[in-house]
């Protein structure tokens, strides 16, 4: 089956009113493929503001599990929602690794951005040294069936998945287009063992130290269903780039 493939770019704690403001303007929106970009949330009220007459979508890098109340320095996802944002990237290995989330509270971000009726993109990937010992199967379909025991497979049908290798992350050494291909398949065959439907149906994106230059060949794999780009998303000419070599 064909499905939409979504460029996303994650900003990360990057930028400045005026960057951003520059980034965007320079942004091209496609209307065969989704574009979703996520800048850090102070900026979000602006770039929601720059992309109203824009078919490009506006994620959020994180989301608390919480409605409201006293969760000192956290964002709820009503409050996401008041400035248009769709996706939200949730489990990132920053985040797993230096803000210490763990497989369950992921997955209970995931189950509360259901319910708020966004798009969580979750995020899964191995270190290098479990690439070595032989577990990046083991490792991803694990922090995968987190959130597959947390909401079910029929829910999961509305997640979208990235595969982010911790090891090509912001280091310009990406995964191979063959390497990447075969995560990606262990992780739909993963799904398709509670429904073969929802994992046919399941975007998965790479994410790794994709750029304009790699980005075609990893397209070109049949599991790969788009990328979530890191350092080439600060760049618009570089993002257009690789836009437009998934069209
Ligand atoms: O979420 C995107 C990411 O972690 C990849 O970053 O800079 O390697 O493209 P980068």
């Amino acid at each position: 089956m064909t499905r939409r493939k979504i460029v996303a770019g994650n900003w990360k704690m990057n930028g400045s009113v005026e960057s951003v403001v520059e980034l965007v303007k320079g942004l091209n929106a496609c209307d065969t493929l989704d574009v979703v970009v996520a800048p850090s949330f102070v900026y979000l009220p602006l770039v929601a503001q720059q992309l109203v007459d824009s078919s490009i979508k506006l994620a959020a890098q994180n989301a608390s599990e919480y409605n409201s109340g006293p969760y000192t320095g956290e964002v709820s996802l009503s409050m996401l929602q008041d400035f248009s944002v769709s996706h939200v990237i949730l489990g990132h290995s920053e985040r797993r690794a230096l803000f210490a989330e763990t497989d369950t509270q992921v997955a209970k971000k995931v189950a509360a951005t259901l319910a708020a009726g966004l798009t969580p993109i979750l995020c899964v990937g191995e270190t290098l040294e479990q690439r070595e010992v032989g577990t990046t199967l083991a490792v991803c379909n694990a922090q995968v069936d987190a959130v597959l025991n947390e909401i079910g497979v029929e829910l999961f049908e509305q997640v979208v998945v990235a595969y982010e290798p911790v090891w090509a992350i912001g280091t310009g050494k990406s995964a191979t287009s063959e390497q990447a291909q075969e995560v990606h398949k262990g992780i739909r065959d993963n799904i398709a063992t509670q429904s073969a439907e929802i994992a046919e149906k399941i975007a998965i994106l790479y994410g790794g130290s994709v750029k304009a230059s790699n980005s075609a060949e990893l397209f070109a794999q049949p599991d790969i269903d788009g990328a979530l780009v890191g350092g080439a998303s600060l760049d618009a000419k570089e993002f257009n780039s690789i836009i437009e070599s998934a069209k």
